[in-house]
């Protein structure tokens, strides 16, 4: 058996909306209803009957204006703005379901690690053990403008402040230990002092005295979840993650991929079974294996369009951290000619998108590279069942973190008709093993 997750790409913000951005017919009342909770509760709902492990709730917080040095396109556009605080919608879904779990982002330049150890112990609470952490450094220039910085630090220097983020938040969710909460409502005794200390912590990037002030929720240390590709980003998911989200294009790399993680897990002296590895794709399902090619092929000649071409650019430029503007180099330059030596952002990303692309044109390029693709996984509900079988079977587990546009009919497609493909096959799960997020990962 493996694992599904869902990844919610534009986190709590505009979701398709509109023919003209290449969405298709299927967008509803996106446009003015996104806003609401309602998509999202559908989403988990149908999620969990397909017995989904989690949701993960993209998150970034600015106004992207690096490409053409502006914010034209993505406010004309709604492209990563509008975007809502993820955190509140939290408590909605998890009302609406009983077992899925919810991983809303959090970024280590946003939130002091006490506020973070709170808001999500307390989120723990509200859910009943259900949240995880999904960590991130921040990509651009612009998110660490907006908390005070002049310019966002260098990414590798971005991971080692993260994981002492994450030693602080794990120290101060453990302030509570065994024996501290008596709730001894006979005797009027509520908590034993001897059990909760402070932890005077004082690092290179933070300071935090502790303790915490709420009890631990039911995960205790709220599982932490990242998706960081380049070395120190794997560093951080070996030491840190119960489950990592991993970007790779072929069954090869999966494979490496795999390996690699689970050697640096080793040398933290981390069991491989304590981390889950989920890669992301975007699997094009159709009634039939022919319906499915012919929607293959529309897909990639969509990408050729002005709209895909403007968007592409535009996203290229976010990822490099806002430090290249794609929108300034003349399309046709070979992609060898191009500098990325300015880069700051998702550095593994614009690595993957310009793999293996020698000898060819930027223009060429976006018409061609996907960041996250369909691992070959195309066709009805049963055959995409069965491809994923079968990579799995090569790669040697944990699942797939599924990525496909935010309508009800792309989620119908998942939860009614690859779900129950997967379950006939006895690849997913019947049942949800336990009560948290964090037993559920780990049960298999
Ligand atoms: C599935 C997935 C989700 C991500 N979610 C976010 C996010 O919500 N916010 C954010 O700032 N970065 C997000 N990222 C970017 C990663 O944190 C990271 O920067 C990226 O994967 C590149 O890795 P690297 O920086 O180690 O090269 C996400 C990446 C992936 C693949």
């Amino acid at each position: 058996m493996f694992h599904l997750g869902w990844f919610l790409g534009n986190g709590f913000g505009i979701q398709e909306w509109s023919a003209h951005n290449g969405h298709g017919p299927w967008t509803g009342t996106n446009v003015v209803d996104w806003m609401k909770p309602d998509l999202y509760i559908d989403l988990a709902q149908n999620l969990e009957r397909a017995g989904f492990d989690y949701i993960l709730i993209e998150d970034t917080a600015m106004v992207e204006d690096s490409y053409n040095g502006s914010a034209e396109v993505s406010l004309r556009r709604g492209l990563m703005t509008p975007k809502n605080d993820p955190m509140p919608l939290v408590p909605l879904i998890a009302r609406a379901t009983e077992h899925i779990g919810v991983v809303p982002t959090v970024s280590t330049i946003q939130y002091h690690p006490y506020l973070a150890a709170r808001l999500y112990t307390t989120l723990d609470h509200l859910t009943e053990g259900r949240v995880g952490m999904n960590v991130v450094t921040s990509v651009t220039d612009r998110v660490a403008q907006n908390f005070g910085y002049t310019e966002h630090f260098p990414h590798d220097e971005r991971y080692k402040m993260a994981m002492e983020w994450i030693d602080v938040v794990q120290q101060l969710q453990s302030t509570w230990k065994p024996g501290a909460v008596l709730a001894d409502a006979e005797n009027g005794r509520y908590a034993d002092h001897r059990f909760v200390q402070p932890i005077d912590f004082v690092g290179q990037y933070f300071s935090s005295r502790g303790p915490l002030n709420t009890i631990p929720g039911p995960q205790g240390v709220v599982p932490v979840v990242s998706a960081g590709g380049s070395a120190p980003g794997r560093e951080l998911a070996a030491r840190f993650d119960v489950t990592q989200m991993a970007m790779c294009k072929t069954v090869e790399d999966m494979k490496e991929y795999r390996e690699d993680i689970h050697r640096r897990a080793r040398s933290f002296g981390r069991s491989t079974d304590d981390i889950k590895l989920l890669f992301l794709a975007s699997p094009v399902i159709a009634d039939t294996d022919e319906d499915a090619q012919e929607k293959k092929r529309r897909i990639e000649a969509a990408r050729s369009s002005d709209a895909a071409i403007e968007y592409n650019l535009w996203n290229m430029s976010y990822t490099s951290g806002g430090r290249i503007d794609f929108g300034a180099i003349d399309p046709d330059t070979p992609v060898d000619q191009i500098d990325l030596s300015k880069q700051n952002g998702e550095n593994s990303s614009i690595a993957n998108l310009f793999q293996h692309t020698e000898g060819k044109t930027l223009r060429q390029v976006v018409a061609s590279s996907y960041q996250i693709t369909d691992l070959g996984l195309v066709g009805s509900p049963d055959t995409v069942a069965e491809q994923m079988g079968d990579i799995m079977d090569e790669v040697g587990g944990d699942g797939f973190l599924i990525y496909l546009p935010m309508t009800r009919r792309s989620i119908a497609e998942v939860s009614d008709g690859l779900g129950p493909a997967l379950r006939r096959r006895g690849l997913i799960r019947d049942e949800y093993q336990g009560a948290t997020l964090k037993e559920n990962i780990l049960a298999f």
